[in-house]
């Protein structure tokens, strides 16, 4: 981000670098229980990005020392491939995947009925396999659907969408190209039913009336996003009741 480059993002026409339009998504699919040993899986391919999100628990937290006598305790890992860039990137955690796997924690914490869980913790292992900006939304959209999927009581969906500034407009959903050189990436989640903002991150500098625009976009972004998640889970479960049923 904000690396300054000649490099045009945006065209005459108004089209960006991919060729979609200021407030178009890119393209969106959601598979669920695509593993079978998780209580609950997801893949998402998200543009250019496919993350794998993993569900296991709720089980006893350990070491017991780490239990939290009230509630459950939420243990996201966000976790980059070497293969997922275009540069290896060293494997293991590093300060990003450790801030985006807090991030994420917390996120889903908000959703979860952790208080029906006592001493118990719920781990999301988020992989990214292929990486094209907006990982971290995409990882936690994936998840949310995983969670439901493991039959993990939650008070709603998580959701989220990314818009930032490139070449000085307003953009949703950024790709690579417009993440490293833009302006401003703006990540947004929230709880589609109640409206609450679940994670909120801004890297770069954007005005009011620009957040406000950003904002706009990613919350009419996020019912598309909401809407597919649901679809997914449908598709699945309906799917699983007429093999039952034969
Ligand atoms: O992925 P997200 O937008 O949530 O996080 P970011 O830190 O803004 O990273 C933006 C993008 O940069 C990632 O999605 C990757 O495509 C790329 N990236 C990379 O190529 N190598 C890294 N070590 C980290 C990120």
């Amino acid at each position: 981000m904000g690396t300054e480059s000649n490099i045009k993002l945006i065209d005459e026409k108004g089209l960006r670098i991919d060729g979609r339009s200021p407030e178009e998504l890119r393209p969106i699919k959601i598979e669920v229980d695509v593993l079978n040993r998780a209580d609950g899986s997801a893949l998402i391919e998200w543009g250019g990005n496919k993350i794998l999100a993993a569900v296991y628990g709720p089980r006893e937290a350990y070491p017991k020392h780490n239990q939290d006598i009230n509630k459950a305790i939420v243990k996201a890992r966000y976790n980059m491939e070497a293969y997922s860039v275009d540069e290896r990137k060293r494997p293991g955690p590093d300060r990003r995947s450790m801030e985006i796997s807090k991030v994420l924690s917390e996120a889903l914490e908000t959703a979860i009925m952790v208080e029906q869980f006592p001493r118990a913790q719920i781990d999301v292992f988020i992989e990214v396999m292929q990486a094209d900006a907006g990982t971290r939304i995409a990882g936690l959209t994936a998840a949310s659907v995983a969670l439901a999927a493991a039959g993990i009581p939650m008070r709603d969906f998580v959701a989220g969408c990314t818009a930032g500034k490139v070449d000085g407009q307003i953009v949703l959903d950024l790709c690579k190209e417009e993440d490293n050189f833009g302006q401003a990436d703006l990540p947004i989640a929230i709880m589609p039913r109640s409206g609450r903002i679940v994670l909120l991150q801004m890297d770069g500098d954007l005005t009011v009336e620009e957040v406000e625009k950003a904002t706009g976009m990613i919350m009419g972004a996020i019912k598309k996003i909401a809407e597919l998640q649901r679809n997914a889970l449908l598709t699945k479960f309906s799917a699983v009741e007429t093999e039952g049923g034969e």
